[in-house]
């Protein structure tokens, strides 16, 4: 299953001093380290190549941006009308502390302020232990009463006979809590795909 799109628009952009707006449909929000493939994830979920841009350099996209998908589209097989919120990455090595500060409490701020948002994806890299800054997040969201869903990314860099440990691995690093779930993900073959978009149509 693919869900079918039918339109899609960067219908907001906010910076680092704005307010958290109040979209008007829901919001499913996009988290994770810099470089993790946030974009490319909403990129796979829009059909679209390079839409939200994606860079092999981290710290990318530096601003939250509200991607409106289907906006009035009601019919079965299309995805939900929603806005898919891509949020800056963090944890990027070269970015100056007092821009760290910023970003976190950009972070910190949208999850606190947004009135519709309905799930949080926290995505990690399949590849690597979730560090101090994943655990960090995955605190603020619970903290702000969201249960988040785990994407565990690049799922095709890894051979399939690693999946299960290392999904296994982030789980307990995280310490995700039990019914939780954890998927994993590759942008490059789709992998994954389903399993996001029943979240969000559930959401
Ligand atoms: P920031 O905007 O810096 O926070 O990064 P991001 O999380 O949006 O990452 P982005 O989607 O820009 O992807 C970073 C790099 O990883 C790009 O070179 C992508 O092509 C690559 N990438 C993303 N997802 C996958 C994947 O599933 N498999 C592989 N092999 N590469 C991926
Ligand atoms: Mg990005």
């Amino acid at each position: 299953m693919s869900m079918k799109i039918r339109s899609v628009d960067l219908e907001k952009v906010i910076g680092i001093t704005s307010q958290v707006p109040v979209m008007e449909t829901k919001e499913i929000a996009f988290a994770g380290r810099s470089n993790v493939g946030k974009s490319s994830l909403i990129n796979a979920l829009m059909n679209r190549k390079n839409y939200a841009r994606t860079s092999e350099r981290p710290g990318k996209t530096q601003t939250i941006n509200y991607y409106r998908i289907n906006k009035g589209c009601t019919e079965e097989e299309f995805a939900p009308d929603c806005y898919l919120v891509d949020l800056p990455g963090y944890g990027f090595a070269k970015t100056a502390l007092s821009e760290k500060e910023k970003w976190g409490g950009m972070i910190e701020n949208y999850l606190h302020h947004s009135e519709n948002l309905r799930t949080v994806f926290l995505l990690v890299d399949i590849r690597h232990e979730p560090n101090e800054h994943d655990c960090m997040m995955h605190d603020w969201i619970l903290a702000n009463g969201m249960d988040p869903v785990i994407i565990a990314t690049k799922k095709d860099k890894i051979n399939r006979s690693q999946v299960t440990k290392n999904l296994n691995i982030i789980r307990s690093k995280l310490k995700v809590k039990d019914g939780t779930p954890v998927l994993a993900f590759s942008a490059l073959s789709k992998e994954g795909l389903d399993e996001i978009w029943k979240v969000i149509k559930d959401a």
